[in-house]
Protein backbone atom coordinates (compact mmCIF):
# COMPACT_ATOMS: atom_id res chain seq x y z
CA UNK A 1 0.00 0.00 0.00
CA UNK A 2 1.56 3.31 -0.43
CA UNK A 3 1.97 5.78 1.32
CA UNK A 4 -0.77 8.66 1.78
CA UNK A 5 1.23 12.00 0.68
CA UNK A 6 0.77 14.78 2.87
CA UNK A 7 -0.62 17.56 1.44
CA UNK A 8 1.85 19.91 2.52
CA UNK A 9 4.39 17.77 0.77
CA UNK A 10 3.41 18.75 -3.15
CA UNK A 11 6.07 19.35 -5.21
CA UNK A 12 7.35 23.00 -5.62
CA UNK A 13 6.45 23.05 -9.43
CA UNK A 14 2.77 21.92 -8.30
CA UNK A 15 2.55 25.38 -6.00
CA UNK A 16 4.13 27.19 -8.58
CA UNK A 17 1.54 26.60 -11.11
CA UNK A 18 -1.26 27.59 -8.59
CA UNK A 19 -0.72 31.11 -8.93
CA UNK A 20 -1.11 30.74 -12.83
CA UNK A 21 -4.00 28.52 -12.60
CA UNK A 22 -6.42 30.99 -10.82
CA UNK A 23 -5.50 33.88 -12.17
CA UNK A 24 -6.04 32.05 -15.33
CA UNK A 25 -9.10 31.08 -13.90
CA UNK A 26 -9.80 35.02 -12.81
CA UNK A 27 -8.97 36.01 -16.45
CA UNK A 28 -11.55 33.90 -18.17
CA UNK A 29 -14.36 33.68 -15.43
CA UNK A 30 -14.47 37.11 -13.81
CA UNK A 31 -13.84 35.29 -10.62
CA UNK A 32 -12.24 32.26 -9.16
CA UNK A 33 -15.05 29.71 -8.13
CA UNK A 34 -15.26 27.44 -5.11
CA UNK A 35 -15.53 24.77 -7.65
CA UNK A 36 -12.44 25.65 -9.24
CA UNK A 37 -10.71 25.89 -5.86
CA UNK A 38 -11.89 22.42 -4.69
CA UNK A 39 -10.83 21.11 -8.10
CA UNK A 40 -7.41 22.75 -8.27
CA UNK A 41 -6.49 21.74 -4.94
CA UNK A 42 -7.10 18.37 -5.94
CA UNK A 43 -5.64 17.86 -9.23
CA UNK A 44 -2.15 20.35 -7.14
CA UNK A 45 -2.44 18.03 -4.37
CA UNK A 46 -2.78 21.28 -2.23
CA UNK A 47 -5.12 21.66 0.80
CA UNK A 48 -8.04 23.82 0.09
CA UNK A 49 -7.41 26.24 2.44
CA UNK A 50 -4.29 27.11 0.69
CA UNK A 51 -5.75 27.53 -2.63
CA UNK A 52 -7.90 29.72 -1.20
CA UNK A 53 -5.65 31.63 1.06
CA UNK A 54 -3.87 32.51 -2.40
CA UNK A 55 -6.90 33.38 -4.24
CA UNK A 56 -8.27 35.84 -1.25
CA UNK A 57 -4.58 37.33 -0.59
CA UNK A 58 -4.41 39.04 -3.89
CA UNK A 59 -6.56 41.62 -4.46
CA UNK A 60 -6.75 41.27 -8.39
CA UNK A 61 -8.46 37.82 -7.53
CA UNK A 62 -12.00 37.09 -6.20
CA UNK A 63 -14.10 34.75 -5.19
CA UNK A 64 -17.31 36.36 -6.24
CA UNK A 65 -18.58 37.78 -9.63
CA UNK A 66 -17.50 41.34 -10.47
CA UNK A 67 -18.94 43.60 -12.56
CA UNK A 68 -17.99 44.28 -16.46
CA UNK A 69 -15.48 47.05 -14.78
CA UNK A 70 -13.69 46.77 -11.52
CA UNK A 71 -12.85 49.93 -9.85
CA UNK A 72 -9.91 49.98 -7.85
CA UNK A 73 -9.66 52.32 -5.67
CA UNK A 74 -6.14 52.91 -4.00
CA UNK A 75 -5.97 53.51 0.00
CA UNK A 76 -2.50 52.91 0.42
CA UNK A 77 -0.58 56.17 2.63
CA UNK A 78 1.09 58.39 -0.06
CA UNK A 79 -2.86 58.63 -1.57
CA UNK A 80 -4.70 58.72 1.55
CA UNK A 81 -2.67 62.06 2.35
CA UNK A 82 -3.72 63.19 -1.20
CA UNK A 83 -7.55 62.46 0.26
CA UNK A 84 -8.29 59.42 -1.46
CA UNK A 85 -11.19 58.90 1.09
CA UNK A 86 -13.01 61.88 -0.97
CA UNK A 87 -12.61 60.00 -4.11
CA UNK A 88 -14.12 56.80 -2.80
CA UNK A 89 -17.20 58.48 -1.45
CA UNK A 90 -17.80 60.18 -4.59
CA UNK A 91 -17.27 56.59 -6.40
CA UNK A 92 -20.00 55.39 -4.34
CA UNK A 93 -22.30 58.07 -4.38
CA UNK A 94 -22.03 57.96 -8.21
CA UNK A 95 -22.92 54.47 -8.17
CA UNK A 96 -24.63 53.68 -5.32
CA UNK A 97 -22.18 50.84 -3.84
CA UNK A 98 -19.62 50.04 -1.10
CA UNK A 99 -16.65 49.06 -1.33
CA UNK A 100 -17.01 45.17 -1.66
CA UNK A 101 -20.47 45.96 -3.97
CA UNK A 102 -21.46 45.55 -7.61
CA UNK A 103 -24.16 47.54 -8.94
CA UNK A 104 -27.34 46.17 -9.50
CA UNK A 105 -26.90 46.46 -13.52
CA UNK A 106 -23.43 44.54 -13.48
CA UNK A 107 -21.51 47.36 -15.08
CA UNK A 108 -19.10 48.67 -12.13
CA UNK A 109 -17.79 46.65 -9.04
CA UNK A 110 -15.65 48.68 -6.33
CA UNK A 111 -12.88 47.91 -4.63
CA UNK A 112 -10.50 49.11 -2.35
CA UNK A 113 -6.59 48.25 -2.82
CA UNK A 114 -3.25 49.08 -2.09
CA UNK A 115 -0.47 50.82 -3.72
CA UNK A 116 -1.45 50.38 -7.62
CA UNK A 117 2.41 51.63 -8.60
CA UNK A 118 1.07 55.57 -9.38
CA UNK A 119 1.76 56.91 -6.54
CA UNK A 120 3.46 60.09 -8.77
CA UNK A 121 -0.05 60.65 -9.49
CA UNK A 122 -2.00 60.25 -6.03
CA UNK A 123 -4.96 60.23 -5.66
CA UNK A 124 -5.22 57.35 -8.42
CA UNK A 125 -7.61 54.43 -9.10
CA UNK A 126 -7.70 51.55 -11.75
CA UNK A 127 -10.37 50.59 -13.65
CA UNK A 128 -9.85 47.67 -15.28
CA UNK A 129 -6.23 47.42 -16.28
CA UNK A 130 -6.70 51.50 -16.81
CA UNK A 131 -4.93 53.85 -14.38
CA UNK A 132 -6.33 57.14 -13.59
CA UNK A 133 -4.57 59.34 -11.58
CA UNK A 134 -4.64 62.81 -10.02
CA UNK A 135 -8.07 62.46 -8.69
CA UNK A 136 -10.34 64.88 -7.63
CA UNK A 137 -13.87 64.83 -6.83
CA UNK A 138 -14.95 66.82 -10.13
CA UNK A 139 -13.20 64.12 -12.44
CA UNK A 140 -15.04 60.76 -11.20
CA UNK A 141 -18.68 61.14 -13.28
CA UNK A 142 -16.86 61.77 -16.45
CA UNK A 143 -14.60 58.66 -15.85
CA UNK A 144 -16.97 56.57 -14.87
CA UNK A 145 -19.55 57.70 -17.91
CA UNK A 146 -16.72 56.58 -19.97
CA UNK A 147 -17.04 52.95 -19.21
CA UNK A 148 -20.05 50.57 -20.80
S1 LIG B 1 -0.06 54.80 -2.87
FE1 LIG B 1 -1.69 55.04 -4.24
S2 LIG B 1 -0.84 54.50 -6.11
FE2 LIG B 1 0.80 54.18 -4.74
Amino acid sequence: MAAKRKATSAPVGRREDLLVKVEEAQRKAGCVSEGFIFETAQSLGLPVSEVYGVTTFYSFLSVKPLGRNVIRVCKSVPCYLKHAEMIIENVQKVLGILPGETTVDGRFSLELTNCIGACDQAPAMLINDEVHGHLTPEKIGEILRSYK
